[in-house]
């Protein structure tokens, strides 16, 4: 089984970016954790701040996949071009976010991307992505 996280813009600052919201924590800290919790399936990490290449890797891991845990960061909030490229796809995709963006600014509280995906993990830290992860187990 093969699993690939995707993290969008700003969050390879995870650690360093504005601690009070997203914590302490790496995520390469992090994912190494999140690899050892699930020694039986293959867990793969992409970043990327670009917009085209989160698209990029939709489509490269969408059709193989078993599936896809997405964080688009601000992209969730902007990007149509994300949310077409997830219903283009065959792999479900689970939306998560680290911050509660309900509680946040109202321009975080629509996402471009929540009704293409099979369900939305929100405000549960890092521990979203291991959640969104046993989803697909
Ligand atoms: C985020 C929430 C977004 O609004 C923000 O732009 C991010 C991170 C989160 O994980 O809480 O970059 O996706």
């Amino acid at each position: 089984m093969k699993i690939i996280i995707i993290n969008g813009p700003n969050l390879n600052l995870l650690g360093k970016r504005e601690p009070s919201i997203y914590g302490r924590k790496t995520f390469e800290e992090y994912f190494e954790t999140l690899q050892m919790e699930f020694p039986g399936i293959t867990l793969h990490y992409f970043q990327s701040n670009s917009e085209g290449k989160i698209i990029d890797k939709l489509h490269e891991t969408g059709f193989s996949y078993h599936g896809i845990v997405l964080n688009a960061g601000a992209y969730t909030h902007t990007s149509v071009a994300i949310a077409d490229a997830i219903a283009a796809i065959e792999t479900p995709v689970v939306e998560v976010h680290v911050s509660n963006v309900f509680a946040r600014e109202a321009y975080r509280q629509h996402s471009y991307l929540s009704e293409k995906c099979v369900g939305s993990i929100v405000g549960l830290g890092l521990k979203g992505y291991e959640l969104a992860v046993r989803y697909f187990l």
